[in-house]
């Protein structure tokens, strides 16, 4: 799959080449499961990040005017090639971020979903004619690029998160330059090299990998020549880089953090709702935005969905992402551990009960025991900030009005679950959940042909679906006058 001396890339890929870092910088990537050394990788500073940005600038003018049918045809090789090379890609996320093979697997699929759906969506970029004030004038509206975007990518999901970020610019005819997580650069330069064998031209789609995003940020967020800054990551640094952006007036697309309720209705059908739970709780061992966070369980069913979860929990496998069967990984670094340590032991100190789990895992140094919390009260830490583990903090609640007020009483507003037969509750929830998606009676959401994104803290902007393309595209007016009577 790979062409460069490496089995896979690990310098940035600038104006079409591999570069090392001008500084001759390299950082190690390390795999979580084992904690060996996978690569190291060019470890980019500003004047990389700039060189990337003249390299996407340079070919803006040229990728904005090819048609939408050439912009679709790459992005549709581009595609084929994730699928045919679906095991490599994988087994390179499974080793940099430690989630199980077949998720890995799925999550390559997922990718080349966005590259799919926007090689489609390229064609769709229409215009609006509008009635005009007077009969010698036309009024038109066009649609077009942005310019140079920006994409700066999560560790969670190394590959999906930026193949859906560069489906959506490329078609919309911007070009980009990519910083990838620290923690996993190395899907990023394998999405690069399969872009440059389906055809994208040479600067159209930049990857600066670096230890260092403080200086990588700064000098994409300073630059006049990127007009839009598009992140996943968490609400702390989104933040940050608003404020940063605002110095030069971008567009931004922000998919910050969350803190989603799952909500269990007495007339739920339990056994689904526990299938559900499993699903959005447990997928990457915890570790995304739109996990299952606080559970509120109604009174009257707790006992019974209790013993539902815990017993899939206690049948999960946990084990490094190349054994059989293996369904929970790694979590992501000792940071990382340390977190769900914290917010476990801190629940239990203020009287939640440990139903399972609780401790570290066998596994391996970075590993986490799925556990399940009984009695947890809205304002432990646990409930109030995104866990990021594999652990479940049930919530007790007895009216439909107590789960929604409590489920909405958060800066957060990314995903939301909830299952119930009644369908007048179901639109109700649904109407009435402050989040930017919303679950009822299932917990996938994820789908390329669906808006992703989020409300309140959560950030703005969508991803995915016919919505996604506008992130990347400016509306112009155009007046046409004297045209006679
Ligand atoms: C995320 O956790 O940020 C993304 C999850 C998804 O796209 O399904």
């Amino acid at each position: 799959m790979f062409d460069t001396e490496h089995s896979f890339p690990t310098q940035a890929f600038i104006g079409g080449r591999w570069e090392d870092a001008r500084d001759g910088r390299t950082f190690a990537v390390i795999d979580p499961a084992t904690g060996d050394l996978i690569a190291n990788v060019a470890d980019c500073s500003e004047a990389d990040t700039v060189s990337a940005i003249e390299a996407a600038h340079g070919a803006q003018a040229g990728w904005a005017s090819t048609t939408a049918a050439e912009r679709a045809t790459i992005l549709r090789r581009w595609r084929d090639l994730f699928v045919e090379h679906a095991d490599d890609l994988a087994t390179l996320l499974m080793r940099e971020n430690g989630k199980p093979f077949a998720e890995a697997r799925g999550e390559v699929l997922y990718g080349a979903s966005y590259l799919e759906w926007f090689s489609e969506e390229a064609r769709r970029v229409y215009g609006d004619i509008i009635p005009a004030p007077a009969g010698n004038k036309r009024v038109l509206v066009i649609r077009q690029p942005v310019g140079v975007c920006a994409a700066i990518t999560p560790w969670n999901f190394p590959n999906a998160m930026l193949s859906r970020k560069v489906a959506a610019a490329l078609a919309a005819g911007c070009t980009m330059v990519a910083k990838p997580a620290e923690d996993t650069p190395l899907s990023a330069l394998a999405i690069a090299n399969l872009g440059a064998q389906a055809g994208v031209p040479d600067g159209v789609f930049n990857v600066v990998p670096t230890s260092r995003p403080k200086l990588v940020g700064g000098a994409l967020t300073g630059s006049d020549l990127v007009r839009k800054i598009s992140f996943t990551g968490s609400t702390q640094v989104g933040r940050l880089l608003l404020e940063q952006a605002a110095g030069t007036i971008k567009k931004t697309s922000m998919e910050l953090g969350g803190n989603a309720p799952f909500i269990v209705f007495d007339d739920a059908d339990l056994e689904a709702a526990a299938d559900g739970l499993m699903l959005s709780k447990f997928r990457n061992a915890g570790q995304t935005c739109v996990c299952a966070n606080r559970i509120f369980v109604q009174a009257g069913v707790m006992e019974k969905f209790s013993d539902l979860v815990r017993e899939r929990v206690s049948r999960l496998k946990v084990a490094r992402g190349d054994v059989a069967g293996a369904d929970i990984g790694p979590l992501i670094n000792a940071n990382a551990v340390r977190k769900v340590e914290r917010l476990v032991d801190s629940a239990c100190r203020d009287g939640a009960k440990l139903v399972i789990g609780g401790e570290r895992h066998a596994a391996g140094e970075l590993f986490y025991t799925p556990t399940i919390l009984a009695n947890v009260q809205p304002r432990m830490d646990i409930a109030q900030e995104e866990i990021f583990g594999p652990v479940v903090a049930m919530i007790s609640f007895n009216t439909e009005a107590e789960a929604i007020s409590m489920a909405n009483d958060t800066p957060f507003g990314l995903a939301a679950y909830a299952y119930t037969r009644d369908l007048g509750r179901a639109w109700r929830i649904g109407e009435r959940l402050d989040y930017g998606m919303v679950g009822i009676n299932d917990s996938a959401l994820s789908n390329a042909a669906a808006p992703f994104g989020g409300v309140k803290q959560s950030g703005m902007g969508r991803e995915g679906s016919r919505y996604g393309l506008d992130d990347y595209l400016e509306i112009k007016y155009l007046l046409m006058g004297g045209l006679g009577a």
